[in-house]
């Protein structure tokens, strides 16, 4: 029986929580209710722990018992939290990390799937600091039900009423059902930059932070998959992937892909892999005096099209990271290494693609078919990646 940890903060559509707590046990979730104190003097705690069969949780020390060790325990225990409704308060604490009642103390201890429920005065939902807010949540894979229009409590009519209970519910359950969704799966993922050495200080490089790639190997892990996350240098800390290696140049990532690829169901390569390596690096640092130096290059491996030739039954996604003409040309690169997908993004847009939270992709098929994203934190773009090679994997079989 899936476990949830349903939290609630104090609008006036606290009421419409119930709602979504009775469905949720309707699709046969166990529901642990938590209120925040402001929360607890709108509505009785009793009602909920009445409905849910468990004692709702409002206070960190509730009973003089230490919540400080049942906040981790049952952070442990669940398999989903969903806070609904989600005041503007609650959302920017959860976005600063400040723990000062027991909901706010739990979201920091939770490692499994969060999905927020906002509910508030249009103004407010559309004031810059809540939506900076929402966006850092949501570049860290936490998911939204976006508030709806409508009549609000203040009399205002506009964007800011919680969703319906029933789209709640139906959020939640679609994240519960991909919870296992990779099951038995392994998952071969590359993120990050490559670097050439130059000499034993300099090398060569590009602008690749490793967002991406770590996003879809965090989305996988989510999904139950076996992932081993093969990453050039970044400065990001790695998800709880099952095998990490961190390589440094080309040759270095060339080997550790093609030693595991035999045994991978899905390899996504989305490194940026550099194309030229320095013939031959010196081997003490090149003094300025020294005149102008000038550097030979030679091709390295294409890593993804070596792994696509290996034998064996696989699906393998590439990335393409363009400039210009980014259907053409990733159609070409689709075709050049027989991938089974590719995910192409502009890199020459400010503030998407490279080193950025956010990303725009047009995503490609073997079968000629095609899917445009909206910009997208690259957490949901994970996700969506996710569900197209899934539903794309279960054709090729
Ligand atoms: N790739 C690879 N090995 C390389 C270069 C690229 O495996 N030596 C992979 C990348 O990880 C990516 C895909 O190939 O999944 C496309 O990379 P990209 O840099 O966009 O294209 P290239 O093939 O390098 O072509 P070009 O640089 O000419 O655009």
């Amino acid at each position: 029986m899936p476990k949830i940890a349903l939290g609630a903060a104090s609008s006036v559509s606290l009421y419409k929580a119930l709602e979504v707590l009775r469905g949720f046990q309707k699709a046969g979730c166990q529901v642990q209710p938590i209120l925040t104190p402001n929360a607890a003097k709108l509505v009785s705690p009793l009602l909920f722990s009445t409905l849910s069969g468990r004692k709702t949780i409002v206070e960190t020390f509730d009973d003089g018992q230490a919540w400080s060790v049942a906040h981790i325990a049952l952070a442990k225990e669940i398999d989903l939290l969903v806070v609904a409704p989600a005041t503007a308060n609650v959302i920017a604490k959860f976005a600063g990390g400040i723990a000062d009642d027991f909901l706010s103390t739990f979201f920091l201890a939770v490692e499994k799937p969060v999905l927020i429920a906002p509910a508030m005065n249009e103004a407010m939902w559309h004031d810059p600091q809540t939506r900076l807010n929402a966006e850092r949540l949501r570049a860290r894979g936490i998911e939204f039900v976006e508030p709806e229009a409508g009549y609000l409590a203040c009399g205002d009519a506009g964007h800011g009423r919680l969703a319906e209970p029933e789209t709640i519910v139906a959020a939640g359950l679609a994240i519960l059902g991909r919870a296992k969704s990779l099951a038995g799966k392994r998952v071969l993922v590359t993120a990050g930059p490559t670097r050439e050495a130059i000499d034993p200080v300099r090398f060569l490089s590009n602008r690749s932070s490793g967002k991406m790639g770590y996003a879809v190997a965090a989305e996988a892990i989510r999904r139950g998959a076996e992932v081993t996350l093969i990453s050039g240098p970044t400065a990001i800390e790695s998800p709880a992937a099952a095998e990490f290696v961190r390589v440094v140049s080309a040759a270095d990532m060339a080997k550790a892909v093609l030693d595991r690829v035999g045994k991978a169901d899905v390899l996504v390569m989305a490194a940026a892999v550099a194309d030229f390596t320095v013939t031959r690096p010196a081997k003490a640092k090149i003094k300025k005096g020294a005149g102008s130096p000038s550097l030979a290059l030679v091709p390295t491996v294409d890593i993804l099209k070596a792994a696509a030739a290996r034998p064996g039954r696989r699906f393998v996604v590439g990335f393409a990271a363009e400039t210009g003409d980014l259907r053409k040309n990733a159609r070409a690169k689709l075709k050049a290494k027989s991938l089974d997908l590719i995910v192409a993004n502009d890199v020459s847009v400010e503030g998407r693609g490279f080193d950025a939270d956010w990303n725009k992709a047009l995503i490609l098929d073997a079968g000629g078919g095609e899917i445009e994203t909206p910009v997208l934190a690259k957490a949901e773009l994970a996700r969506r990646l996710w569900d197209i090679i899934e539903s794309h994997a279960a054709k090729k079989r």
